[in-house]
């Protein structure tokens, strides 16, 4: 008779002392101490120790001579207490130990080509081409365990509340996501392709259309897209859409959501309703649509100050009509000179920042010496360029700021920045002077990477915010057009309707994003519902009434037979599971994901196929 496994791996304790027990499992260690052979026996639920004694029964001892590493194997014995001095208090089973009598070797094992172990590094590619090892790692199973229950919590929390879960083809025409479509040939109709769904977005609406007035679906979603770490060619939405509702609707769903999710699997209470912030306000403090809010770092406006400066570069970008704007830097003081002058100007012209501006605060007595240090980091042209306008101060009055600027400000311009930005002694004070798009960017990767150095993104924070309205297209320069920033069935607000056409970047969207600790996790829309508005959406993004047709044709007929007013949402959810979970990266919660060049190295798929199959399909390939 074959062993049959009673117990896991991970649950016998010292209550199950003197139990006959049977586990199965994989060889994780192995040890001959003296002729005694101790394995650490491996599943899914943890490691037990098993020993076999040859004066106890020397047939299993000699079969577990040959027994090496990611063998599988089935073991009987007794469960017993360890000796004194051998428990393991880091082991959940490390007060016993399994004394085995009989053994079964269900499957031996190549040698893998690393160990089974959290705490040794693989190369990812080797991680990826042997995925069932890899996946075989506590830390990995924890991902994916973790993530079934985050489903079943979501699967739960739509059931009772009526939501009809339906499926949507894969197997279908190209969606509006913004994305390159993967297209599949047809092989009964030669010449012509499937698109697989950047979304569900068109079906989701046609069933408001149709009437099922709640749908819900987790989905498979496949976008070619350049690929980074919050980004898969093929990754899981949850998908939701909702007839005869407003944002409030939405936003009270999924703060009711992401507050279940967080108590019911990190157990967590978040506080809701979740925090809004408008896409202006978001830009204007954070100079981005995810700000990061698990930390302060909040953007001040400086154009006044900067306007009546001695400072060149600061009243020359405004009167170009640029923007100056900065941050306060708490406990920023410590960065070295040259960090600020070289390493962080160097490192922010990638993003389009021509200089790094700052002002340390110190706290008095240390001031006159820094101050006179710091003078000399103008260059002398622009000191004399300076000069020459009027003369300026040569050092700080304020005896609290240093910098080599400092001296451009007059003492009640040093006193008012100061107090904008809430400036104590050990703060850093940073300013970018440039164009609205460069000082965003710039000072956005600033505040990221200051927050970072500096220890002020408390761990396990959780910060969610609801970023809203949003602009409802932004300019695309090549083509002379606006672009839809969402995807072109996004409502404007009805109080924009009006002047659409004459100033559509001034439209705003009835558009939201949700955002957890500076990444995006969701976003949607209320949809536009009725046909002629959707046609002068076309219009002016220049898709044509024949384009308009041939993409989305099946949804403009259905708008026309009484579509009701409706809307939704599509979260993110490898992201959402990536974030609760602390890593930074998706592709440690999907189970068989791709690389950065979309490859899966286990199936080696992409790959080439018969010249068969490309008969069969009428396609000839060129590259
Ligand atoms: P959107 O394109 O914003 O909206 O996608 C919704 C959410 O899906 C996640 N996401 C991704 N995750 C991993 N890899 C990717 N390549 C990837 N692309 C997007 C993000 C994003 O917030 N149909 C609309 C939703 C709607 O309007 O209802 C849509 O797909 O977390
Ligand atoms: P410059 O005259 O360009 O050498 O700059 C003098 C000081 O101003 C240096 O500390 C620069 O890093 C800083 N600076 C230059 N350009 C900018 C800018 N666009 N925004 C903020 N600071 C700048």
């Amino acid at each position: 008779m074959p062993l049959k496994r009673t117990h896991t791996c991970g649950e016998l304790r010292a209550s199950h002392v003197g139990l006959p027990v049977t586990l199965c499992g994989w060889v994780h260690s192995s040890r001959d101490h003296g002729g005694v052979i101790f394995i650490d026996l491996r599943d899914r639920y943890g490691k037990t120790q098993v020993v076999f004694n040859p004066t106890h029964c020397q047939a299993a001892h000699d079969a577990a001579e040959r027994f090496r590493s990611e063998w599988v194997i089935a073991v009987h014995g007794t469960v017993r207490h360890r000796p004194e001095g051998m428990v393991n208090p880091k082991m959940a089973t490390g007060e016993i130990e399994v004394m085995v009598d009989e053994v079964d070797l269900l499957n031996e094992a190549a040698t893998p080509p690393f160990e089974i172990d959290d705490t040794i590094d693989v190369a990812s590619e080797t991680r990826l081409r042997y995925r069932y090892l890899d996946l075989r790692r506590p830390a990995r199973q924890r991902a994916l365990v973790f993530r079934s229950d985050c489903f079943r919590v979501i699967r739960s929390y739509f059931a009772e509340r009526r939501f009809v879960d339906v499926e949507t083809p894969l197997l279908t025409k190209s969606t509006p996501e913004g994305a390159r479509d993967y297209l599949v040939p047809s092989r009964v109709n030669p010449g012509s392709f499937y698109a697989l769904p950047q979304s569900p977005q068109l079906f989701k609406q046609i069933l408001m259309i149709a009437g099922l007035d709640r749908y819900v679906q987790i989905a498979k979603c496949l976008r070619d897209e350049d690929l980074r770490a919050d980004r898969q060619p093929e990754f899981t939405q949850l998908d939701v859409e909702m007839s005869f509702i407003d944002e409030e609707d939405i936003y009270r769903l999924i703060d009711g959501l992401m507050s279940e999710i967080m108590e019911k699997t990190v157990g967590r209470k978040i506080e809701t309703p979740i925090r809004r912030l408008t896409y202006q306000q978001a830009m204007d403090r954070y100079g981005t649509d995810k700000p990061d809010l698990r930390f302060g770092l909040e953007f001040v406006d400086i154009a006044d100050i900067a306007a009546a400066s001695q400072f060149r570069v600061f009243s020359e970008t405004i009167k170009g009509g640029g923007q100056v704007r900065g941050f306060n830097a708490k406990g920023g003081a410590k960065y070295t000179r040259s960090q600020l002058d070289r390493e962080l100007p160097e490192w922010l012209a990638q993003f389009g920042a021509k200089g790094l501006a700052w002002i340390k605060v110190q706290p008095p007595d240390s001031t006159r010496q820094e101050a006179v240090v710091g003078g000399g980091s103008v260059p002398r042209a622009e000191q004399e360029k300076t000069r020459g306008a009027e003369a300026p101060p040569t050092a700080g009055p304020n005896p609290q700021l240093v910098s080599s600027i400092v001296k451009f400000f007059s003492p009640e311009q040093q006193a008012e920045l100061a107090k904008r930005m809430g400036a104590e002694a050990g703060d850093l004070l940073v300013f970018i002077a440039g164009t609205p798009p460069v000082v965003a960017a710039s000072l956005d990767e600033l505040r990221r990477r200051m927050a970072r150095d500096l220890g002020l993104i408390p761990p396990d924070a959780f910060a969610f915010c609801w970023v809203t309205d949003f602009p409802l297209f932004e300019w695309n320069a090549e083509e002379k057009r606006p672009d839809p920033r969402h995807h072109p069935f996004t409502s404007p607000r009805p109080q924009d309707l009006p002047f659409l056409e004459e100033r559509p970047l001034e439209v705003l969207a009835r558009a939201y994003d949700i955002v957890l600790n500076g990444t995006e996790i969701g976003g949607g829309s209320i949809r536009i519902h009725r046909s002629d508005v959707q046609q002068r959406v076309f219009r002016l993004l220049n898709i044509g009434d024949d384009e308009a047709r041939m993409k989305f044709g099946f949804l403009l007929d259905a708008l026309a037979y009484g579509a009701p007013p409706h809307g939704g949402i599509a979260l993110g959810l490898d992201r959402i599971v990536m974030l609760l979970l602390g890593l930074d990266s998706i592709r440690e919660v999907i189970a068989f994901p791709k690389t950065q060049r979309a490859l899966d190295l286990m199936s080696g798929a992409p790959s080439p196929v018969s010249e068969k199959q490309l008969a069969e399909l009428g396609i000839r390939v060129v590259v």
